[in-house]
């Protein structure tokens, strides 16, 4: 028995072994370039924030804006050119892969955000052709406008009321934005903006599930998840458990909409696809991806952009001016239309997203050897990422002033003008750019908008020179975002009287 037992625990130690050299080689951990000895020993924090300035600072050096970290087997570019070949010219050579969908493929299932190939390029023409409706359209622009007028605005006056009149900005934005993506995909109101009713399950479910299901990115490797995985251990078993009760919802959802029928008067995105499809896996699916892709950046797009506003009156002055100029109905900000004539606003949310982008680094795995256009080779399987944090921070690409806020750059004689989407990846380019990117300017617009001629806002803290940013698949503000909020003149009685975003076009 004794014996028995001695053998397998030396086939236990031998097993364990084996896999510590697996994993040591498979990580490269034995790198010692000075870059990788850094990022292994993180003595990059000694001099930086933030990993995302560390890397940019790398970049800024290399002369072909191009680096490696062995250790972690990805090649790291702020070179457009490069950018451009992979989301474009060589398209199929860079696609998310297998590793990018097994990180996410347990919460998204097989959802456009998370799928390559056929799968992808099926559920991106139809969600392509529902979302390019002006229907659609109007319905994203409805369901923002509600949201602001009857819950962000009473929220934010109540708070501007009280002595101390400080708010957590981060997490007002991350209910507002749950609200308005919940009712947007499936015509569900969570009510995570009413702050006297507890917090929703759904909203406390995908939280857990999309921060654990990030979590997995930041281990060494992807074998240490995969066995928590295997014996529903620890993180493992609390993203199974979010996972499940976020299904349990959304079952319930398709459930009750196919009783109903096709012929409803539901405006939200699941009722769209509905009449194309009656699998309930896809539509699932498809919604929760949605919900994904645009909560989270909504959410950072907003904390960032106010972020700078609080510190740059002067920018706040020149949007109210121009709002006053084109919105002719006094206190009503504007119609959907009107949006469109706002181009200095239109320029701050760009400049902000510039220097603040929401994704800050987006990754492709190479299928098969290639060479980008600095001269760089890339092996077959390898990382490539682009980093659009660091791109917004180039002076090759936005002159001597880049670090500075200036939304005029994005002018000319007064009309805003777009810079490629491979100089500017902040909502990707090529053949997958984003597909919520009109509605995230709607929301992102009418939201400052309202605020800013509603409110003056500083900073509760001592300004910074960068935020401390949490680890994550979306840029987050360690601490949250907190400001300090006053009503401005004339304004306190509006509130809860008059609506602030008017009409559709
Ligand atoms: C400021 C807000 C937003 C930013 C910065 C942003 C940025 C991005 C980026 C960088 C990607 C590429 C991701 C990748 O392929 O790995 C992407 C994809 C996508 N986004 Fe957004 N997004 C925003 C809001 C939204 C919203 C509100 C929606 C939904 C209405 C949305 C829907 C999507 C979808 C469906 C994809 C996948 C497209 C595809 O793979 O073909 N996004 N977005």
């Amino acid at each position: 028995m004794a014996i028995e037992t001695e053998s397998i625990l030396v086939v236990f130690i031998m097993f364990i072994s084996l896999f510590c050299t697996f994993i040591y080689y498979k990580t490269r951990v034995h790198c010692t370039c000075k870059i990788c000895h850094a990022y292994v020993t993180s003595s990059w924090s000694l001099e930086f924030n933030n990993l995302c300035d560390w890397y940019t600072h790398l970049l800024k050096n290399s002369p072909t804006n191009t680096i490696h970290i062995h250790v972690l087997h990805n090649t790291i570019t702020s070179n457009h050119q490069n950018v451009e070949y992979m989301l474009k010219t060589r398209f199929e050579n860079f696609p998310k892969g297998k590793a990018f969908s097994a990180i996410l493929g347990d919460f998204l299932g097989r959802g456009i955000f998370n799928v390559d190939g056929d799968s992808w390029r099926f559920q991106r023409k139809m969600a392509r052709l529902e979302l390019g409706k002006t229907s659609m359209k109007s319905h994203a622009f409805e369901v923002v406008k509600d949201e602001i007028d009857h819950r962000l605005i009473p929220l934010i006056s109540s708070f501007s009321r009280k002595e101390q009149g400080v708010l957590d900005f981060q997490d007002v934005f991350r209910r507002f934005s749950f609200d308005v993506m919940c009712k947007f995909s499936f015509g569900y109101d969570p009510k995570c903006l009413d702050m006297s009713l507890p917090m929703s399950e759904l909203a406390l479910a995908f939280d857990l599930a999309s921060q654990l299901s990030a979590k997995r990115a930041m281990t060494p490797t992807p074998l240490v998840w995969k066995i928590k995985r295997l014996f529903n251990v620890g993180s493992e078993k609390r993203l199974h458990e979010s996972i499940k009760a976020v299904n349990k919802f959304a079952q319930e959802v398709i459930r009750q909409r196919n009783k109903v029928g096709p012929c409803s008067n539901h405006e939200d995105l699941l009722s769209r696809f509905m009449a194309t499809t009656k699998d309930p896996t896809y539509l699932r699916d498809i919604v929760i991806s949605f919900l994904l892709a645009g909560r989270d950046t909504l959410t950072s797009s907003l904390t960032g952009l106010f972020w700078l506003l609080a510190q740059q009156p002067e920018i706040v002055a020149a949007i109210r001016t121009e709002a006053d100029l084109t919105v002719t109905q006094q206190e009503a900000v504007t119609s959907f239309q009107q949006l469109h004539e706002l181009h200095y606003l239109q320029a701050v949310v760009y400049e902000g997203m510039r220097l603040l982008p929401p994704i800050q680094f987006n990754s492709k795995f190479c299928q098969q050897d290639d060479t980008l256009p600095d001269g760089t080779f890339v092996k077959k399987g390898m990382r490539v990422t682009y980093h659009s944090y660091a791109m917004g921070r180039m002076e090759t690409i936005w002159g001597s002033d880049c670090l500075v806020f200036k939304p005029e750059r994005w002018l000319k004689d007064g009309v805003f003008y777009q810079e490629t989407p491979f100089k500017y990846p902040v909502f990707q380019g090529g053949y997958r750019m984003c597909l919520g990117k009109e509605m995230s300017l709607v929301e992102i617009k009418s939201v400052i908008l309202c605020l800013v001629q509603r409110f003056d806002m500083e900073l509760a803290s001592p300004p910074g020179r960068t935020p401390r940013f949490s680890p994550g698949l979306t840029a987050t503000f360690t601490g949250g975002l907190r400001l300090r909020v006053r009503e401005r003149g004339g304004h306190a009685s509006l509130a809860q009287s008059k609506p602030h975003v008017s009409g559709t076009s």
